[in-house]
């Protein structure tokens, strides 16, 4: 059994997640399930960044303190991921006591190693980012102001001057390249691979990993009245969880065999920083780091200022939680940019769900109930869809090995037209009752059989009913829910028993129309 631990960003609690933040996490999710399915052991680590600047001024801005603050959006977060079905296996959230320990413990450990010392710092931070900057990394003010502004955020940086601890990043160039050289793979895509590479060969400063001007935060050991800079203490979340400081044993199970999913937002800290941290400390970098692009609303990240910020809640109202994970894990490459419109979202639900998927499943059942007594029949072993089948349920591998969902997705549709093109050219609707229809309709159970469980880490309860409805969640030697089919064995061309009671229901995804 091979493991398979995956991560998402632990997100800022200054305010409720949008679907910037579901995109992510959905993701994860829906690997965190195919992963279960073909038989790992799965670990799937999400959670909040609750220290820092950036949260405790939100907090001040809300009237509440920063603790009541972090509480109240951590709580928010949980429920949008309940409402999505995310299925993680811990929520991490760096008030915790287990984080507290990890951070010093593993800050200690770097610094031990020789890898901190004090200095004075002079230059610019943006507090919506929790970084630091230098000129060349801002923009002017178009308005004229004489602070230059971040470039993600368009707002004034601050000027800072403390004395700080630093990390000694600028001795990790070499180290990061050498890694880099040797595990060409590991950040992905390409593209942003080059990103990191860029920063590195640029030039790497040393960093300061702590802040005394700033309370919100965890305590660093050997200098007191400093906090450890907030991006030092949420990296370390990845260790914390699978028991760096808590459980040797453990943590060498899991580590580092990690597959961490981040926005380009914050490549600088997870492809450069991360794993210089870990080399300090004496541990492998992560495996994998996959970086995918923005979710554009109107060609605009979501802010704020700009008020285009969308909850899932939202969506979730008129697409249905399945719908909602459809979209978001279809909808857009893993990697570019993409834009998200409510228009678009509506023909992809419509055509994939409603016309493809659901049309097959409520055609088949009508037809079996009309030819078959509702009882459905056994599929043809020669079928012409069977070599298909297999085609599709070896791409559908692949790609969701490659990180890949929308393409994974995009490969068990192809069954779905298939499957109805099949229906069509056979019109079992027009025949008599016979061995002939029989197999036809057989053909298409089987495709939904199939499509159910390739579906599965994608359409939750959508997928669960498809399953009962074709009679499969009692039968004899089932498996009672899509999920539970260990793949890719189970899904060898033949599987659906016939003899069963197949049932129709109303629509597993109603037609939409758009506004
Ligand atoms: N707290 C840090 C991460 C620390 S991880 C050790 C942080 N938090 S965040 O709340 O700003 O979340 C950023 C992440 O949220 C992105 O990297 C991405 O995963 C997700 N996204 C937020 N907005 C997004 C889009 N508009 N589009 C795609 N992903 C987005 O950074």
């Amino acid at each position: 059994m091979s493991r398979y631990y995956v991560t998402t960003p632990i997100y800022y609690v200054n305010d409720a997640p949008h679907i910037g933040h579901a995109y992510t996490t959905l993701t994860a999710d829906a690997l965190a399930r195919w992963h279960r399915l073909i038989g790992d052991e799965v670990f799937f680590l999400t959670g909040t960044d609750e220290h820092g600047q950036k949260v405790a001024r939100a907090a001040e801005a809300a009237g509440r303190t920063p603790a009541e603050h972090a509480e109240l959006n951590a709580d928010r977060y949980r429920q949008a991921w309940d409402l999505l079905q995310i299925s993680f296996d811990d929520f991490i959230r760096t008030t915790e006591p287990r984080q507290i320990d990890t951070v010093q413990a593993f800050m200690q450990r770097i610094h031990d190693n020789g890898h901190i010392y004090s200095g004075t710092y002079e230059g610019w931070y943006c507090v919506p980012c929790e970084a630091y900057y230098n000129d060349d990394d801002l923009v002017e003010d178009p308005s004229g102001g004489d602070t230059p502004l971040c470039e993600i955020h368009r707002k004034p940086v601050e000027w800072l001057s403390e004395e700080n601890w630093f990390f000694r990043l600028s001795a990790f160039a070499q180290p990061l390249l050498d890694w880099y050289e040797t595990n060409p793979d590991a950040v992905q895509p390409e593209g942003k691979r080059n990103e990191a590479l860029g920063l590195i060969r640029g030039g790497l400063q040393d960093i300061s990993v702590s802040r005394s001007a700033v309370e919100w935060g965890i305590p660093v050991p050997w200098a007191e009245g400093h906090v450890f800079y907030v991006w030092y203490d949420a990296l370390i979340n990845y260790v914390t969880a699978i028991g760096y400081n808590s459980d040797r044993q453990r943590f060498e199970d899991w580590w580092p065999s990690v597959n961490h999913l981040l926005a380009k937002d914050i490549l600088r800290f997870h492809c450069v920083y991360w794993p210089a941290m870990l080399m300090a400390a004496g541990e492998a970098p992560p495996r994998q780091l996959n970086v995918h692009g923005y979710l554009l609303v109107g060609g605009e990240k979501m802010s704020k200022t700009s008020l285009n910020q969308i909850t899932p809640a939202e969506l979730v109202e008129d697409f249905g939680v399945d719908g909602f994970r459809y979209q978001f894990l279809r909808g857009q490459p893993f990697g570019p940019d993409g834009d998200f419109s409510y228009e678009g979202m509506v023909v992809r639900y419509n055509t994939d769900l409603a016309n493809n998927l659901g049309n097959l499943a409520a055609r088949v059942a009508t037809v079996v109930a009309k030819k078959c007594d509702g009882v459905g029949p056994a599929p043809d072993p020669d079928s012409p869809l069977a070599p298909i089948a297999a085609e599709v349920v070896a791409e559908a591998v692949r790609e969701w090995a490659e990180t890949s969902p929308p393409k994974a997705l995009e490969a068990t549709w192809r069954l779905v037209r298939e499957a109805n093109a099949h229906l069509e050219n056979n019109e079992p609707w027009k025949a008599e009752p016979g061995p002939a229809v029989d197999r036809v309709l057989g053909d298409a159970l089987e495709v939904l059989r199939i499509v159910a469980v390739l579906a599965s880490p994608a359409l939750i309860d959508s997928t669960d009913e498809l399953w009962r409805r074709i009679g499969l969640a009692d039968a004899d030697g089932q498996p009672d829910r899509p999920s539970d089919v260990s793949v890719p064995d189970g899904l060898a061309w033949g599987g659906y028993p016939g003899d069963v009671p197949v049932e129709k229901g109303t629509p597993l995804f109603p037609r939409l129309t758009a506004g």
